[in-house]
């Protein structure tokens, strides 16, 4: 099976044109499936853009949402209207709304958008102020307060919904990929090759999925969990435990590229765990 992935590839700034040319890229690979870990466009034109994406690509569509995607919208509501919506769209697969998805007899594909949830960094002594918290309504009119409580409630939200998800998984396959708009651990939170800052990672990174990434990863030594996210805008992989990496996604606005192709068989390759693609950055903790 071969996969094509993007990231953060914020739709809402290209035209027509440039839209059509991104689609025919991803086709010129000839993948089976596509993966987009959020950032997709925002709201009011995510449901058109993504039945654009859909029509050109030719073959299903696995995503998750990222911040970007709740801009002049609330959360529940963009996420349930999506949920309805994909369930009559043949080929569009919301994984933060959907069971499981078995992509071969031994590969599982789980997601949830997750969030960045204020337990990294210094959330109190950060001077960051994302957009999200005047165009999303779910955050308006909150005091800084109510922003961390709300930022820890919807990183528990997205921990819970993959520990449920993980948990049937154990028993029946050997590899698991997940997909996630907001890095689950500090040190997958890259920034020009570097760990995100005590101001930045409050907001980049979800310290709830990245709890449960690890006990899964404990638990099931001889399963394979591969993480692929996005949200900083640079790439990195890290590999966290012998059985468990994640993969950092580069963006930029108005460009939006195709992060890699692979074939589910070459994802899972040990001896390719560490080797940083395309001059990606690489660690190991
Ligand atoms: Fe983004
Ligand atoms: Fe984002």
């Amino acid at each position: 099976m071969r996969v094509v992935w993007a990231t953060d590839i914020h739709l809402n700034f290209l035209n027509a044109e440039e839209r059509a040319s991104f689609f025919s890229s991803i086709r010129d690979h000839q993948p089976d499936a596509v993966f987009v870990t959020g950032d997709i466009a925002e709201a009011p034109s995510l449901q058109p853009l993504l039945d654009e994406m859909r029509r050109a690509i030719h073959v299903p569509l696995y995503f998750v949402l990222g911040n970007h995607d709740f801009y002049y919208g609330s959360i529940l509501q963009v996420r349930n209207s999506l949920k309805n919506w994909c369930q009559i769209q043949p080929g569009l697969i919301y994984l933060s709304m959907t069971e499981l998805v078995q992509l071969t007899p031994s590969t599982v594909l789980v997601g949830h958008d997750g969030w960045g949830d204020g337990r990294y960094g210094n959330y109190y002594a950060s001077p960051v102020r994302l957009s999200d918290q005047e165009l999303i309504a779910d955050f308006q009119d909150l005091d800084r307060e109510a922003v961390l409580n709300k930022l820890h409630a919807l990183g528990d939200e997205a921990a819970s919904y993959l520990r449920e998800r993980l948990d049937n998984t154990l028993a029946s396959y050997q590899h698991v990929i997940c997909l996630t708009h907001v890095p689950p651990f500090k040190e997958a939170c890259w920034y020009q090759g570097k760990m995100g800052n005590d101001d930045w990672l409050p907001f980049f990174a979800c310290q709830a999925v990245g709890e449960v990434l690890l006990n899964v990863s404990r638990e099931r030594p001889d399963c394979h969990i591969t993480v692929l996210c996005g949200h900083t805008h640079h790439a990195g992989i890290v590999q966290l435990r012998p059985n468990l990496r994640v993969i950092t996604g580069f963006a930029e606005y108005g460009a939006p590229c195709i992060q890699d192709t692979f074939e589910l068989e070459e994802l899972f390759c040990q001896s390719d765990f560490l080797k940083g693609r395309d001059g990606r950055e690489a660690r190991s903790v």
